[in-house]
């Protein structure tokens, strides 16, 4: 069963068709990262308007890529949360259009879920993977620019949450880090690129100590982003002091803020390791494509870790598309009714 999936939640607007919920056929991403890039954020009304712009071509894409028609599509799968409103109308509204003019079932996704589920996918071995899926239950990780999310994973949707961000999503750390230092827009791939030239050991940065009241496996990310913003008079006094060269300490900062970022998620995985007793991790979400997220993980003995290729981190169509094709598998359908939502209320407590 091929399945159409669109993702328009923020800023990539994104097409995919997958074939019962584990092959790439196509995964076209249109990304609109220039045109926010000079504001150093997202910018709602640019996004939607842009979406508009490019629901069609890129759906066209999909199917072009694919080598597939429209006649070929057998359901349709839309994210309809958690998101920038105005962006996922687009989508939404497409996706369910498509599915009545045709006569089509449609799904609605979680868009935490669809990342939760990208290392399920098989992209042929082209994308990164080895052909290997993680089994449930596992321990899920979403780290995304709005999300941090360390979860036990039963089934597609069925999640319990173990801890999440307290305040701060780790991606969004990355992204104001790098804007108060000008390292460059988005963030989270910027400063790990940086990072790679850096001394991690050059600047030190706390790591938070969350007390009674909070999940062992809960995280704060606003503590190191100040802490990080906070290291401007030593950078300024390394910079006139001793003479030092900006762009080293630019990956200075970069290293060091990475290595506490990374580390605050090892440790709440490793909780939720101690806690459940299941040793599979795996990643999903924007930050899911940081290296040393990665590296040092695969350096944790006894873990099984699975990340999806770098394609499938950010956000993506194929996700979605794969996602939708689980419910339609259990007979499930979405009615065409089904509203956008900018957040996804349940999400904290788990499904
Ligand atoms: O999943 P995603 O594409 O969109 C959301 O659902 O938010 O995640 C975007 C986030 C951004 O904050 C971006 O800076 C971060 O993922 N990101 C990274 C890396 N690549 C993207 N963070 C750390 N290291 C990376 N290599
Ligand atoms: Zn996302």
């Amino acid at each position: 069963m091929n399945v159409l999936g669109i993702e328009t939640s923020c800023d990539e607007c994104a097409a995919a068709v997958v074939e019962d919920g584990r092959f790439i056929k196509s995964n076209a991403i249109l990304t609109q990262i220039p045109f926010h890039a000079r504001y150093e954020g997202v910018v709602p009304e640019i996004a939607s308007r842009k979406h508009t712009e490019w629901i069609l071509p890129v759906v066209k894409e999909a199917l072009d890529s694919a080598g597939l028609s429209v006649e070929d599509i057998d359901a349709v799968a839309a994210v309809s949360q958690p998101g920038l409103f105005g962006s996922l109308l687009v989508g939404l509204t497409f996706a369910k259009s498509f599915a009545w003019a045709r006569d089509l079932p449609f799904i609605a996704c979680n868009h935490l879920l669809s990342h939760l589920y990208a290392c399920r996918l098989e992209s042929g071995g082209a994308g990164g993977f080895t052909g290997e899926n993680p089994a449930y239950p596992f321990i899920g990780l979403l780290a995304s620019g709005g999300h941090t999310v360390i979860c036990r994973m039963d089934d597609f949707d069925r999640v319990t949450v173990l801890g999440s961000t307290i305040d701060d999503a780790a991606g969004e750390a990355f992204d104001k880090v790098a804007k108060h230092y000008k390292i460059g827009y988005p963030g989270g791939a910027a400063i790990s690129a940086l990072a790679k030239k850096g001394d991690c050991e050059a600047f030190k940065f706390p790591l938070p100590n969350l007390k009674k009241g909070f999940r062992r496996c809960d995280v704060s990310y606003s503590g190191l982003k100040t802490a990080a913003i906070n290291q401007r008079d030593l950078f300024s006094k390394k910079l006139r002091d001793e003479n030092e060269d900006i762009e080293t300490l630019k990956a200075d900062v970069a290293a060091s803020f990475q290595e506490a970022a990374v580390e605050i998620l090892i440790r709440s995985l490793l909780n939720a390791v101690e806690d459940t007793g299941i040793t599979v991790i795996a990643a999903g979400g924007g930050v899911a494509a940081n290296e040393r997220l990665r590296e040092r993980l695969a350096g944790c003995s006894g873990l099984k870790c699975f990340f999806p290729p770098f394609s499938l981190c950010g956000d993506n169509a194929a996700m979605t598309a794969g996602l939708g094709w689980r419910y339609l598998e259990r007979g499930e359908r979405s009615p065409l009714s089904t509203p956008a939502n900018s957040r996804a209320p349940d999400f904290r407590r788990g499904f």
